[in-house]
């Protein structure tokens, strides 16, 4: 069997065509026409806020905290269990993160333990919503506004995930996503942040630019800032792959019906939570194993690849990280568990029904033998 990949890119004709009118025109930087048409296409999806191209999803988080004015003294409160992007994020504005537990019902930050961690240092809750999911932001968005926090929602993996049957992108002060190519669309690297106020936005804006304003004295810096820009070239792709979120999020939907419909009845599986009124973002079809350890988690991975079937671990706990030993001060124990028994599935748009069959097949095969304990050569 042909080697089934974790993801497989789709780039079509438009795509092509649009970068190739960038190199003929010789607009490759961000002064060129597509960074504004993705900017003005991604706001009227979203349907809400000002848009706002990054150079990919974690400068993004970063801009967004400048913004907001975020920096040393301030503590920033999110969730052990994600990719390391945001915490890194904070570190780099000088903000100390404070890491916090997750839910067992959700896989997301835990709500009540958010309460417990506000200080007079706290400024901000950062919420991923992680695989794709939206969990409780009714309640988050009540505590940042009862604590006066700024809220930041990092969609990374979310964008096409829904609430209350509407496509969802923002509830707090600005969402970031990134287009990377393992994401829902891309643009190569790149990333977005939409601001629900338009001060922020224009700060933003003139931060992104090496904190120079448009129209005024060249090379006239009026505040320190990032060159966190994208470049036509990658906002060219991201317009082209924009045009086909809908038609994506469709196949998406149905991958992960086939999944469910091959793996559901076994009952070896813990399916990705979906809180009540939420629809998944259908990122990457990613379960739990049910009393599963890491090594046998492991095992499991490498017996699949054998097979010619690449999948992925959960992220590591921030909290089990060296990295950022010197912010953890206390065992994460959900975040732990949940992530030593979660693994990731191929989620390739052109993925026939025959092959999801063949995986599912492959994974129950290979979790009962190791639930066993039967010894592999
Ligand atoms: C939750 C989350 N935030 C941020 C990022 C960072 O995005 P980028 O790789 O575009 O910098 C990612 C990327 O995978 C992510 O999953």
């Amino acid at each position: 069997m042909n080697r089934i990949n974790i993801f497989n890119l789709d780039i079509g004709y438009n795509e092509k065509k649009y970068v190739n009118e960038c190199l003929k025109s010789g607009w490759l930087s961000f002064e060129g026409k597509y960074v504004k048409k993705f900017e003005s296409e991604f706001e009227k999806l979203i349907g809400d806020g000002f848009a706002l191209t990054t150079s990919n999803g974690t400068t993004a988080l970063e801009l967004t905290l400048s913004t907001l004015g975020v920096t040393y003294g301030d503590e920033v409160i999110i969730s052990d269990f994600s990719f390391a992007a945001p915490i890194n994020a904070i570190i780099s504005v000088g903000a100390k993160p404070v890491i916090v537990d997750i839910s067992k019902s959700s896989w997301c930050i835990d709500t009540n333990k958010i309460l417990k961690s506000i200080t007079k240092k706290t400024k901000a809750i950062l919420m991923v919503h992680t695989y794709g999911i939206i969990a409780n932001i009714e309640e988050i968005k009540k505590i940042s506004k009862k604590k006066k926090l700024f809220l930041i929602e990092d969609c990374a993996e979310s964008l096409g995930a829904k609430y209350k049957s509407k496509l969802y992108g923002l509830s707090g002060d600005c969402s970031t996503y990134s287009f990377f190519p393992n994401k829902t669309i891309t643009t190569g690297e790149g990333g977005m942040i939409i601001f629900k106020r338009k001060n922020h936005f224009e700060k933003a804006r003139i931060l992104r630019n090496q904190g120079r304003k448009k129209n005024n004295k060249n090379f006239f810096h009026i505040m320190p800032g990032y060159n966190a820009r994208m470049s036509n070239i990658n906002a060219a792709i991201g317009y082209a792959q924009l045009k086909k979120i809908k038609q994506y999020l469709i196949k998406r939907k149905k991958l992960f019906s086939l999944y469910d419909f091959y793996l559901k009845k076994s009952e070896l599986f813990e399916m990705i939570p979906v809180p009540k009124n939420t629809e998944n973002s259908y990122w990457l079809y990613t379960l739990k194993i049910k009393n599963f350890t890491k090594s046998k988690r492991d095992k499991l991975i490498v017996k699949l690849l054998q097979d010619g079937v690449e999948t992925r671990p959960a992220f590591y706990p921030l909290s089990e990280m060296k990295a950022y030993k010197k912010y953890i001060h206390k065992k994460y124990y959900i975040s732990n568990q949940i992530s030593s028994s979660i693994l990731s599935l191929p989620t390739s748009l052109d993925l026939k029904k025959n092959k999801v069959k063949k995986i599912s097949n492959l994974l129950i095969k290979h979790t009962k033998k190791l639930n066993k304990g039967l010894k592999y050569k």
